[in-house]
């Protein structure tokens, strides 16, 4: 079946804009709060919903063979902005603590808490993990998060000492500005996986690793 000229007109628009939006240098703080105020809408209007379709499984399944790839057994996770734990439905664990700070969210997820599954409302910038984790994931959610380089700086100090952090974000220009700083911390990068939706929104996925346990890729 032919689409119509407006659906035609519509993908070329969004196209367009998904391949322009990484070299639009807006101030970080303007993207990361227009990127919040639509966040918090979307679980209200449920515009979040597209997230558990098979057009976003992708990363979710990219991200779970990344976490069995480097840590096989063990896997003791911390998801920072977990929303309604999508992932954590998917994963398997030995220990899953989710944080996020939006209340329409973690309460969707508190149904599926048990004695290893805990989901938290907090901003991630506050709270202190109380333990150490095997994996810390940022799926889609550190250019949401004020700081977003102190925050992984603080989260790295809640990472077992051959634990993995994975990041993923959509390739914009504030993921641009972020990325480039989170090469230079002493973090070995093991993994960088491109994706795109069919939308044609690039998504990048990096696994990082401290630089003085794993010295080489
Ligand atoms: C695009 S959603 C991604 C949700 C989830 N990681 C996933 O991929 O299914 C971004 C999430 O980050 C959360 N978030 C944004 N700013 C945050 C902050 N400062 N602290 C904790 N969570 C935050 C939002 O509430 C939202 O749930």
């Amino acid at each position: 079946m032919s689409l119509s000229m407006g659906v035609r007109l519509k993908r070329f628009l969004i196209h367009a804009g998904v391949e322009i939006m990484p070299f639009i240098p807006l101030p970080g703080e303007w993207y990361r709060k227009l990127l919040v105020r639509d966040s918090d809408k979307r679980y209200v209007s449920g515009r979040w919903a597209y997230m558990k379709e098979v057009a976003e499984s992708h990363r979710y399944s990219l991200i779970i063979g990344c976490c069995e790839y480097y840590k096989s057994r063990d896997r003791k996770i911390l998801d920072v902005g977990c929303g309604e734990g999508i992932l954590q439905r998917r994963m398997a664990y030995t220990e899953y603590l989710g944080v996020d700070m939006n209340a329409e969210a973690i309460s969707l997820a508190k149904s599926r808490e048990d004695e290893h599954t805990r989901f938290f409302l907090t901003p991630a910038e506050s709270y202190q993990p109380a333990s150490l984790y095997d994996v810390i994931v940022f799926n889609e959610s550190l250019y949401y998060i004020p700081n977003p380089l102190t925050v992984f700086e603080h989260y790295r100090a809640a990472l077992a000492p051959d634990g993995i952090v994975i990041v993923c974000m959509f390739q914009t220009n504030l993921a641009r500005r972020i990325w480039k700083k989170l090469s230079m911390n002493n973090m070995v990068e093991l993994t960088a996986i491109k994706i795109s939706n069919e939308l044609g929104f690039a998504s990048m996925i990096k696994v990082y690793a401290d630089a003085l346990i794993h010295p080489a890729k």
